[in-house]
Formats: structure tokens, C-alpha cells, sequence
């Protein structure tokens, strides 16, 4: 059945809305009596326990999930992980595949050729497959090994948001499930880590209820040529896909540095006004983003910060400040954080007078190489 706005000015603003109750969705009934529940997985318990090496490959927006799949993988599982884009892993001769390497593709459309072909090469290697998808039958789901459906209902503004941040949700079960089997997580922890999930609806609702403090913020965009998204840790990969949702529906230049690399280079574009955009949680990096932040006020640009609520430190520092609620476990802030910035790029885009579902030069899924 066709997808329709059902009130909602554009499907952008009817996708964001929708992120809650898809999360919802996805984890309804994930915890049973013997940890997390991911028979999509089509994987034994030997197979998964002996699992030693894991490839996330993806494209776009999907790309960024992997990135902080690879960090909750790593963290929970202790498994080490290489992510990577399709488009450039489908012409690496470097990769290593051992009798227990999986590949995981990560794809909203399950359409996208660079990433149906790097899924082809692992098979071809002898790796199992297993894909994190959308859509229901598409190739990516029958050429796998395994499918994990992220139900996120379909996606038709080209710019993606709800199936993002259901996909970093089915990454991290797909972390908890393989942090059980190799022995490294207790039943207790799984456990908390499922309620911090599932604590994240009612976040993202919190933000969304919030979206006057993007529009407020979009003024700074107006008439600017370009932005600059800082962020550490899993908030550096919040800044790329900010960054890239803005360029992707406002078409303004827009890029994305881990804060810290910010004097290496980047530092040299700021001057009076030019908008920088900092992901400032409370988490262990905190402070040092902070001074991150001074050093762009010194230079007469002009700071929006994404913050944790009563974070007096940033307020005082910052022209605007997006607002978020405490998140429990700070390796989940960025799939609340990001709603802020989608929501942010799809204000600017309006004042900029642009379509924000069929943005110029983008397909929704790309099924050419
Ligand atoms: C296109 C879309 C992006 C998407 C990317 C990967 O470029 O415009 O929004 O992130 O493809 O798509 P996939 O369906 O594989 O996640």
C-alpha cells in the first residue's frame, strides 16, 4: 500500500515522527528467559560463540549505523569489527576472511548495488551473510544467510531517518546476542542494556516535542556557504551523518570532523558567523569538546550545541542549544541525538526553500555501481 503524508507537511517531518513507535516495534518481546531473542539469525549457537571477526559493510546513511554497530560490537562483544564502505571494500584486496568471519550488509532499500555486490564477494569468500534491512523480499534479505527486518514501515523521503536509527537499534541486539554467546555479558547486563533500549522511544518523543529549538536554531543557516559538525567518540559519527543530512536536503556544504581534529586543519575555516555545530552529551568526553566549543567562540563563529539537559557549562557558551534528556548508557546518545539534527537539516532546507523528499542529484536507493 502506498505510503501517504496523513497530515504531516512532507514525509521527512512524517518519518521523523514515526521513530519511536518503529523502535517500539523492533524491540517488542526481544528479551526471553534465555537473554535476547534473534532467530532471524539463522545462526547456531556454536556458530555465533565462534564468530571471531566481523565485516559491517554499507553505503550512506547506512554506513554511519555500522560505525557505531562496530563500537557497540566491540564494546558488548568483544568480537573485533572492520566497517566499511561497499563501494570501496568491493575493490580492496586486503580482506581477511577466516572459517569464522561474518559479514554483516547493512541496507535500508536491501536494493543498493555496491552493497548487494560486496555481499557477493564475502559469499564468494567462503563468509556467511547476514542483513540488516527494511524491506521485506529484497535481494540483500534473499541472498543472505540471515535477515534481520528493522520494521521501520517504508521510507520514501530520499533522505533516511527512521530506518537510521532502527538500525543502529537491531545493531546493538545484534551485539547483545553475540556478546551472550561468547560468554562475555551476564544475564543481569544484558538485561539493563535491553531496558536502556528500550528507555529510547520515549527520549527521541522528548526531542521531537522539542523541534522549536531547531527551527529557532535554523536561522543560523540561512545565509551561511557552509557548516562545520564536530563530535568524539560515537557523537563523531552523529556529526558525519548531521553533516550529511544537512548537505543531502538543504544543499549546503556541510562537513564533519571528530572534535579533536578540529586544529588540524578545519579551525582554519572559521571566522565571524560561520556556524559550527558541536555534539556536547554528558559523557566522558565531555569537557574536552567543551573547549573544542571555546575555541570556535574565540574565533567569532557561532556555536549550536546538542546537550544534555542542565548543562549550564554549554548553555552559557553556545547561540543555541538543542536540548536532549539524559540517556542512561552514553554508547546509545547518538540514536536520540540525531533526531535533533535531522530535524535541524530539514528546517534549513525549508528556509532555504528546498523539497526535502526528492532533494536534486539523490536517489533513494542506488542500484547502479
Ligand atoms: C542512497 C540514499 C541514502 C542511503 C544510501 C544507502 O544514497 O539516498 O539515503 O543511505 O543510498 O542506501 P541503503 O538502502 O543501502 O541503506
Amino acid at each position: 500500500s502506498a505510503a501517504t503524508l496523513g497530515g504531516y507537511a512532507d514525509f521527512m517531518a512524517k518519518e521523523i515522527a514515526e521513530q519511536p513507535e518503529a523502535i517500539e516495534r523492533l524491540l517488542s518481546g526481544r528479551l526471553g528467559e534465555k537473554g535476547i531473542l534473534l532467530d532471524e539469525l539463522k545462526m547456531t549457537e556454536e556458530e555465533l560463540a565462534a564468530v571471531d571477526r566481523i565485516y559491517l559493510i554499507a553505503c550512506g546513511t547506512s554506513y554511519h549505523v555500522g560505525l557505531i554497530a562496530r563500537t557497540l560490537i566491540q564494546t558488548w562483544a568483544k568480537v573485533p569489527v572492520i566497517c566499511d564502505y561497499a563501494s570501496e571494500f568491493n575493490y580492496e584486496q586486503d580482506v581477511l576472511v577466516t572459517d569464522h568471519t561474518l559479514c554483516v550488509i547493512i541496507t535500508q532499500s536491501g536494493e543498493t548495488a555496491d552493497t548487494l555486490a560486496a555481499a557477493r564477494k564475502m559469499h564468494g569468500m567462503g563468509a556467511k551473510v547476514f542483513a540488516v534491512t527494511n524491506v521485506l523480499g529484497s535481494t540483500a534479505a534473499r541472498e543472505s544467510d540471515g535477515v534481520l527486518y528493522v520494521q521501520a514501515g517504508p521510507e520514501v523521503c530520499v533522505a533516511s531517518t527512521k530506518a537510521y536509527t532502527a538500525q543502529m537499534v537491531a545493531c546493538a541486539l545484534f551485539a547483545l546476542r553475540l556478546a551472550q554467546s561468547h560468554g562475555v555479558m551476564s544475564a543481569e547486563e544484558v538485561a539493563t542494556h535491553y531496558q536502556d533500549l528500550k528507555a529510547i522511544p520515549d527520549a527521541i518523543r522528548e526531542v521531537i516535542s522539542r523541534s522549536w529549538q531547531d527551527k529557532q536554531a535554523a536561522a543560523v543557516f540561512r545565509s551561511a556557504t557552509s557548516a562545520l559538525f564536530l563530535g568524539r567518540g560515537v557523537n563523531a559519527t552523529t556529526a558525519y551523518e548531521g553533516a550529511l543530512k544537512l548537505k543531502e536536503v538543504s544543499y549546503l556544504h556541510a562537513e564533519a570532523y571528530p572534535a579533536g581534529e578540529m586544529k588540524h586543519g578545519p579551525i582554519a575555516l572559521l571566522e565571524p558567523g560561520f556556524p559550527v555545530v558541536a555534539i556536547v552529551p554528558a559523557d566522558r568526553v565531555h569537557d574536552k569538546t567543551v573547549s573544542n566549543i571555546q575555541e570556535v567562540n574565540a574565533r567569532g563563529a557561532v556555536c549550536v550545541a546538542v546537550a544534555t539537559d542542565g548543562d549550564e557549562s554549554v548553555a552559557s557558551l553556545c547561540e543555541h542549544v538543542l536540548w536532549i534528556p539524559p540517556v542512561a548508557d552514553e554508547l546509545l546518545v547518538p540514536i536520540v541525538a540525531v533526531v535533533h539534527l535531522q530535524i535541524l537539516a530539514r528546517y534549513v532546507a525549508r528556509t532555504r526553500g528546498c523539497d526535502v523528499d526528492k532533494p536534486r542529484n539523490l536517489a533513494k536507493s542506488v542500484t547502479v555501481e
